[in-house]
């Protein structure tokens, strides 16, 4: 299995120790990309990525290489540091960089892990916010281990065990996991906004070319009888209220 690695964190310390831990119950090939030395600049809110196309963004250079990786690995660990309560603005700047991921979802078979680490607060809520990313790229199934670092000498791994065992044997199962209710509602959310008649001309070419716009959902990715009158259901609603 090819694993990519994406650490958050400026540093090699709390996050990148509890994704070390995570690795070591893993097996395969593994990448790792630390944002820090991508000297990604700061998303200049140009929408060129989201308006035009990802290969317009003027840091397509330094993004898209990153985007390639994730498009080649089976799965990703995302790390990120909680600061002031939220993710490190270097997670944060390379998730901007990908908000046309949310137009245009595409990460279907992939499975990934969160690891935030924190002094002593907001972890829960921030891997909560990297995970609700992921699903919004289309990400299949995330994992999440939110740890407190503060003032501890040592590493609790147990739970990191636990998370990266449940982990590894989904990622070697190849099995693609039921979309919640909620994925479907908003895959729909961007394939009606794809048919409008004053729709973005990049998603609309994106939904057509992957022939996504005649799906359901992703069709790696199945569905039972209810969640896919649930997706059509939702699909008319959409094009009715946009
Ligand atoms: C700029 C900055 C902001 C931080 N904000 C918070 C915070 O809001 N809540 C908290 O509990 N810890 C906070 N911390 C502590 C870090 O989240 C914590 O030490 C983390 O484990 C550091 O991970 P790292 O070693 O990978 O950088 C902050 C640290 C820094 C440097």
């Amino acid at each position: 299995m090819k694993y990519l690695i994406i650490n958050g964190s400026p540093r090699r310390k709390n996050t990148y120790d509890v994704i070390k831990q995570a690795v070591s119950n893993l097996e395969g090939d593994f990448e790792e990309i630390h944002l820090i030395e991508k000297q990604i600049p700061m998303c200049v809110g140009c929408t060129n990525c989201i308006m035009i196309g990802e290969d317009s963004c003027p840091h397509r250079d330094k993004v898209q290489p990153i985007v390639e990786k994730i498009k080649e690995c089976d799965a990703v660990i995302v790390g990120s540091p909680v600061y002031a309560m939220n993710v490190s603005s270097l997670l944060k700047n390379f998730i901007d960089h990908t908000a046309y991921l949310y137009h245009r979802p595409q990460f279907f078979t992939k499975k990934a892990l969160v690891v935030v680490t924190t002094a002593g607060a907001g972890h829960k809520k921030v891997a909560n916010y990297i995970d609700e990313t992921l699903r919004h790229w289309g990400v299949n199934k995330v994992y999440k281990i939110a740890m407190t670092c503060g003032g501890k000498e040592t590493l609790e791994t147990s739970q990191i065990d636990k998370t990266a065992k449940n982990f590894r044997k989904d990622v070697e199962s190849d099995k693609l996991h039921n979309p919640k209710f909620a994925d479907i509602i908003f895959f729909n959310v961007w394939k009606a906004m794809a048919v409008l008649d004053n729709s973005i001309e990049a998603d609309r070419k994106f939904w057509k070319n992957t022939g996504l716009i005649n799906q359901d959902f992703s069709p790696e990715v199945k569905l039972n009888l209810i969640k896919k009158l649930f997706s059509k259901l939702m699909f008319n609603i959409f094009k009715l209220v946009f």
